[in-house]
């Protein structure tokens, strides 16, 4: 479906290890109507930097378009979007709904708890069944990794991974850079750190491959019992305290410890990780003066960031939000066929 002629297969990256930057030159940046938008959007692993470069961009278009009192355009009418959601989500599926109203597609969200999951069904006869009512555009979240490439692989609608296990979460990448983008200009060259539940998080791992695809310094920090063992095979710096993490950062991206995935504290309470590894006022003081503080939510306050920080003048926890819509907005639409260049085009 769609603009695509490009065979998703052919745009992976032989590992995430070689998915270095190229410093976001401008010079080599093909037109945004000669970027191809692959069928699925399974992971940022399979997305070539022009690519990842054209979702912020369709996106933008997005954003002003929600600034406008009627918010709503007609790209994505006619098409079928359906979202199944096996796990707890408040932003993102929420987010995907709007979005897909904001582009006049009609919309069902199915949850677990009220689908035929709990009467044993797999996921892939709940799927053949929703794919039987020919839906353009599938959005699954799933606590198994792999999930969202299965049902690629399975159906004929697009598939999009609002988040699978431990492994990717793509849009929240996007948003993520797409928020960055907007508060400092550009992406490349700038130092972003990632502090938290590194080794449970597909928010870490989609957000250093797009960071490093779009030219960014990442530095990750964690206790150990929460850094992967293959961090600096990602091509990040790996650091077991915050301090030195901080120095010098432009971006503070802080992390929940995810317990519903074996995140372990290693220290005895939540009071003590917040001492160890909380962002504070006076730690965010260690990074730039212009440094933006960034977290995917649901935050924890006073385990891994302080309230006064979350809610202070550096914070752009909510403008990932807003970003979001956007983001997911772009993602619908190319998915669907869209004119990167004519967003008010019927797809
Ligand atoms: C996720 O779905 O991974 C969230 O956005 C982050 C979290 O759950 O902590």
């Amino acid at each position: 479906m769609g603009v695509t002629t490009m065979d998703p297969t052919t745009t992976t990256l032989p590992d995430d290890a070689t998915a270095a930057s190229d410093g976001g030159s401008a010079a080599s940046e093909p037109a945004a109507e000669d970027v191809t938008f692959p069928e699925n959007l399974v992971g940022i692993r399979t997305l070539e930097a022009d690519q990842i470069r054209l979702v912020l961009d369709t996106a933008e278009h997005f954003r002003a378009i929600s600034e406008r009192p009627i918010k709503k355009v007609p790209a994505l009418r006619g098409k079928t979007v359906v979202n199944l959601f096996f796990e707890p989500s408040t932003r993102t599926r929420t987010s995907f709904e709007i979005a897909g109203k904001r582009l006049s597609a009609d919309v069902q969200s199915i949850s677990a708890s009220t689908s035929s999951v709990v009467k044993g069904e797999t996921l892939l006869d709940t799927a053949r069944n929703i794919e039987a009512m020919l839906p353009d555009i599938l959005v699954i979240r799933h606590a198994s990794a792999g999930a969202a490439d299965f049902l690629a692989k399975h159906c004929s609608a697009a598939v999009v991974n609002a988040g699978d296990g431990a492994h990717e979460h793509p849009t929240q990448a996007l948003l993520d850079a797409l928020t960055i983008q907007r508060s400092k200009g550009t992406v490349a060259g700038l130092r972003v750190v990632i502090v938290g539940d590194i080794g449970h998080s597909r928010v870490a791992r989609s957000n250093i491959l797009c960071l490093r695809k779009l030219g960014a310094e990442v530095a990750v920090a964690a206790p150990p019992t929460l850094m992967p063992a293959e961090a600096e095979a990602l091509g990040v710096t790996v650091h077991h305290r915050i301090e030195p993490a901080l120095e010098g950062a432009d971006v503070v991206m802080m992390l929940r410890i995810q317990v519903e995935r074996g995140g372990k504290l290693n220290v005895p309470s939540t009071a003590e990780y917040f001492k160890l590894f909380g962002l504070t006022e006076r730690r965010l003081g260690l990074a730039r003066d212009d440094a933006i503080v960034m977290h995917p939510g649901p935050m924890n306050r006073g385990v891994e960031i302080a309230s006064d920080v979350a809610d202070g003048p550096r914070s752009v926890i909510l403008e990932q939000v807003t970003n979001g819509l956007a983001v997911r907005m772009a993602i619908l639409y190319l998915l669907a066929g869209g004119n990167p260049t004519n967003v008010e085009s019927t797809a």
